[in-house]
């Protein structure tokens, strides 16, 4: 066994750096979505459900997502207020996994990120009813041709109450890269509340 192999490569330092670090090299090295994640959330009962978010902000404060709190999702986060998210970049074999508990982001954040997007983005969301039956198709692009009539360019497009963005306060952040011979390198981040100290280990592949 090369002696190289023998010691981690993930280093023992501040999480949140090493996620930066992380991403910062997925940002060069993935064909797109650097920032594309699973979020798992989970009904009250325990069933589990997984779809992937898109990113928009992330720090010590924690990682935010924006999506339809009207959604299945949405329903399950209203009655569970946990979460897990997972990165794979495929192109580092790389994976983080994130958990903790969510929080609402601020009416005003919602507004500055919905306001962020390119308009036809903006419409196509406030025309959604996410995760609702659609009889047909047809009727998704009628709802967007009404809003477009109803805001011409120039003015505001009001952002939907139900579309806003939820903050996940890591409580444990685990990274994982590959290593020859499937002997893949493991280190697990833990904590006991915001602003408390990490504590770290390794972890058996
Ligand atoms: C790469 C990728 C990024 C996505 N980003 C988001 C997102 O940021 N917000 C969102 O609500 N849905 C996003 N979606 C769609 C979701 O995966 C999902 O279909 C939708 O949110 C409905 O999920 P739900 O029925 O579990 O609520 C994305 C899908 C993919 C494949």
């Amino acid at each position: 066994m090369p002696v190289e192999n023998e010691q981690s490569v993930i280093p023992a330092s501040d999480p949140f750096a090493l996620f930066d670090a992380w991403f910062a090299e997925a940002k060069q090295s993935e064909p797109n979505d650097p920032n594309a994640m699973a979020l798992a959330t989970a009904t009250p009962e325990g069933a589990p459900s997984v779809r992937m978010v898109l990113l928009k902000g992330h720090g010590p404060g924690g990682f935010v997502f924006y999506t339809n709190a009207l959604s299945r999702k949405g329903g399950e986060i209203h009655a569970n207020m946990q979460a897990a998210l997972l990165f794979h970049w495929k192109s580092l074999r790389r994976q983080i996994r994130i958990e903790g508990p969510l929080t609402q982001v601020t009416d005003a954040e919602a507004d500055a990120y919905f306001h962020s997007r390119g308009r036809s983005s903006q419409i196509a969301s406030a025309a959604s009813d996410q995760s609702r039956p659609l009889p047909h198709r047809a009727d998704y692009f009628e709802r967007v041709a009404t809003l477009e009539e109803r805001y011409p360019e120039g003015t505001e497009i009001p952002r939907p109450q139900e579309w806003t963005g939820f903050r996940l306060t890591p409580l444990a952040i685990e990274f994982w890269i590959d290593r020859p011979a499937r002997m893949h390198d493991r280190r697990r981040f833990t904590r006991s509340g915001e602003g408390e100290a990490w504590s770290d280990t390794l972890l058996f592949p």
